[in-house]
């Protein structure tokens, strides 16, 4: 019988219940780990998500918390500990936007900025504390931040979404040199990718397929597989794109 490659490890994937988290969690979980599922608000959908993984024969909790307010973070690490005793991947995926064209410098105000940074940067690191004394104890420990090809570009729902995902780039670089060799950090930047995310329609979204290199957007599962190689993978600081070559290769409308 052959291991499967997340066998004995146990997860806490954060905004499990929609889009790239649950696919992230399901990829997990079929992988062999235990996962533990993060939401907010979308209750229904992650009972549905744990749902299929319990009928696929996999192990799944549910654990509702804010990742933007710190004592419910703690809260969840608690539960974590308590119910499953150890960590082994923490996959930082919960985020929040609001639309706001970059310039109208006015709209931004202190509260979205606030809210942006609380829920994408204050929130994964407030988790990574958290949880280190855990992930410490695990002989492969791996962090995984979902941040934004935005990050790399400036081009995305805010600037203070893009200050929030560019932070979030920064501090995993830091943390995987503060914490190796115990502990493994790196991050996805997903370029647009077909969730709903931040209120983006197909309107959006079908010129971008056009664009894309490979000639499709990413999906939430191209999202999920390089979650999968990063749990497990012996690389720490980097930064994987998940774009369809947008990003890198720029868009095929150029022609050249
Ligand atoms: N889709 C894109 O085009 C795109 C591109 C680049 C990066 N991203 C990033 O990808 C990640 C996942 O987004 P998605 O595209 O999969 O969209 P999504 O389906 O809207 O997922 C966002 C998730 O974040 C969770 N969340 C938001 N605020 C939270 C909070 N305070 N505490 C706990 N959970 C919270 C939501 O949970 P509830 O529903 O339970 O409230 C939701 O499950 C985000 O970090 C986003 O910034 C998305």
């Amino acid at each position: 019988m052959t291991l499967m490659r997340l066998e004995n490890h146990v997860a806490l994937v954060t905004g499990a219940g929609t889009g790239m988290g649950r696919a992230i969690a399901l990829l997990y979980a079929r992988s062999g780990a235990r996962v533990f599922l993060n939401y907010r608000t979308s209750s229904a959908a992650a009972a549905e998500a744990a749902e299929q993984i319990r009928a696929a024969g996999g192990r799944a909790d549910l654990l509702q918390a804010d990742v933007s307010d710190e004592a419910q973070i703690r809260d969840l690490v608690a539960r974590v500990r308590a119910e499953a005793g150890r960590l082994d991947i923490l996959v930082n995926n919960a985020g929040w936007t609001r639309r706001i064209p970059h310039a109208r410098l006015d709209d931004l105000t202190g509260e979205v900025w606030q809210r942006t940074l609380q829920t994408n940067l204050l929130g994964p690191f407030y988790l990574i504390r958290a949880a280190l004394p855990l992930l410490r104890q695990s002989p492969h420990a791996a962090v995984v931040n979902i941040a934004s090809t935005g990050a790399l570009t400036g081009m995305a729902s805010s600037i203070a979404y893009v200050a929030s995902k560019a932070g979030l780039l920064a501090i995993t670089q830091s943390l995987a040199r503060a914490l190796a060799p115990e502990v493994r950090l790196n991050s996805i930047a997903p370029g647009l990718i077909r969730t709903g995310f931040a209120g983006w329609t197909e309107e959006n979204y079908a010129p971008a397929d056009a664009a894309a290199p490979l000639g499709r957007l990413a999906s939430v599962e191209d999202v999920a597989e390089a979650a999968l190689y990063l749990a497990t993978a012996n690389v720490t600081g980097e930064t994987i794109v998940v774009d369809s070559g947008l990003y890198r290769l720029g868009p095929r409308s150029w022609g050249i």
